[in-house]
């Protein structure tokens, strides 16, 4: 295939959302050099794998998924080969030696770094590392996005780093001391996506409750206060939140603050206190308990979701009990659960006692099994409600083609529950048609990971980019 340009870039994204607003940022920074996107690996003039090194299989990706472009690179020798995120962070020289044919390896904080990185090794043809961390975030840290496209949704990154130290987690370690940004950046940058179609933002963090605390900004509350005021947005999201900086104030913004969504994401990682502190959480089951019960009395209905690892060193077979009853007792919307895996520089590693991997493997598979049934449930009890949905656009291709005719929708509840419905009378050019609007839907069909429903009544007036609240 003939190129247009030699400015081409393939970004290749593993794990968490915080790695897809990198991923974004990653693109902006290479964009202000002229670089343009391509979905070709074959036609790109560089290749950026953006890394998560939070559990070993995520890792085992990053590093099978660079080993294959070698062929690539081999054919042809003016590719630039790049590994950025936390496995770069975390392996730093370590990848020039174990991969040859990568060029450069940069860590999390040297994004805003990639464009000068980049035209040194054209320039010089070396290979390069920039792992180095800042205190703070830099002016240049996070830029805005350009004008264009309008996605309904967007990730907005307002803290970066933990300082937590949870025994198993390797965050602190590549992702450096948490630094908040500054509310009026955020604010900005929320502002500019509204102005470009967005309808919905997830805030991010890797413990948004503590947003602010020190450097003395404003607290995470009067923070979504602040953008519960933007003109435009629909709908606030926030991830992820640490049960023992749940504050009060938090759980009340959830009565307050009509735009902020009615889902919580709270991980709680076991349910054995003994296990608790030696993972260092710092609360115990009790007290995570009575935060669920005041969210309850506060939100009846607020959607809780949480994390859970199995088969952390030392788990008795009584302490997964344990978190086998707190399931039960909580009823959780929803779970990602994980065996656990030793990760560099988490003290966890170096615990004795580790559990067989078999016996992980049977733990998660009773976690999830007892856990589907709530999911289900949670979904079944919205059967035969009205639900407002924000529609993030219609389904995959291949869907709306076996749908025959009209189209398949996709949006999301405020409790974070994806809704399909369909449109018989709509063809292919109304795709856009309604996406950015909140639909009354009547709910009939719970599935275990999604629920159907149809429209109340369909815009009269489709009017793109209004937002319609069908009564
Ligand atoms: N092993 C397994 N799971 C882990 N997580 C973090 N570190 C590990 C590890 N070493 C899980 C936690 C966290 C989620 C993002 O990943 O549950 O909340
Ligand atoms: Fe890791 Fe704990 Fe920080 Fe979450 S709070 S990122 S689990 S150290």
């Amino acid at each position: 295939m003939k190129k247009i340009s030699n400015r081409k870039i393939f970004i290749q994204t593993m794990g968490c959302q915080m790695n897809v607003y990198d991923s974004e940022q990653i693109f902006r920074q290479m964009s202000l050099s002229g670089y343009e996107p391509t979905d070709s690996i074959d036609e790109a003039d560089i290749i950026i794998c953006n890394t998560c090194s939070i559990r070993e299989k995520a890792e085992q990706k990053a590093f099978s998924f660079l080993g294959r472009l070698a062929a690539l690179k081999a054919v042809n020798p003016g590719l630039i080969i790049a590994m950025g995120g936390c496995v770069a962070q975390q392996e730093g020289y370590g990848v020039l030696r174990r991969l040859p044919h990568v060029d450069l390896v940069f860590g999390t904080h040297a994004i805003s770094r990639l464009p000068d990185l980049v035209s040194s090794i054209k320039r010089r043809r070396c290979r390069l590392v920039d792992v180095e961390q800042a205190e703070s975030i830099g002016p240049d840290d996070f830029l805005a996005k350009p004008g264009g496209n309008s996605e309904v949704t967007a990730f907005v990154t307002i803290m970066r780093g933990c300082d937590n130290y949870c025994s198993y987690c390797v965050v602190p370690y590549v992702r450096g001391r948490e630094s908040s940004r500054h509310p009026d950046e955020v604010i900005q940058e929320i502002e500019k996506l509204v102005s470009q179609g967005v309808r919905e933002v997830t805030l991010l963090g890797q413990n948004v409750n503590s947003y602010g605390k020190k450097e003395g900004l404003s607290s995470f509350s009067e923070l979504l206060e602040k953008i519960n005021k933007i003109n435009g947005l629909e709908r606030i999201r926030f991830t992820t939140s640490h049960p023992k900086d749940l504050s009060d104030e938090l759980m009340k913004a959830f009565t307050r603050l009509e735009k902020l969504c009615n889902h919580i994401h709270l991980p709680v990682q076991s349910g054995s206190d003994r296990v608790l502190k030696r993972m260092n959480r710092r609360y115990t089951r009790e007290a995570y308990l009575k935060k669920i019960e005041a969210l309850r009395t506060l939100r009846p209905d607020v959607a809780i979701t949480s994390d859970i690892i199995v088969g952390f060193p030392g788990e008795s077979d009584e302490d997964f009990q344990q978190t086998l009853s707190l399931v039960h007792e909580v009823g959780f919307d929803g779970l990602f659960a994980f065996m656990y895996s030793d990760r560099p520089n988490a003290p966890a590693a170096r615990y004795r006692e580790k559990v067989a991997e078999q016996e992980k493997k049977r733990r998660l598979q009773q976690l999830l099994s007892v856990q589907s049934q709530y999911t289900l449930d949670s979904n079944r009890a919205l059967e035969g409600s009205v639900k407002p949905i924000l529609v993030e656009g219609t389904g995959k291709d291949k869907e709306n083609r076996q749908s025959g005719r009209g189209l398949i929708w996709k949006g999301r509840t405020t409790c974070n529950k994806i809704v399909h419905f369909k449109t018989p009378d709509m063809q292919k050019d109304d795709n856009q048609i309604l996406t950015g609007r909140v639909m009354d839907i009547m709910i009939n069909r719970a599935l275990p990971h999604c629920l159907w429903g149809e429209p109340v009544h369909m815009p009269s007036k489709v009017v793109k980019g209004a937002v319609c609240h069908a009564s």
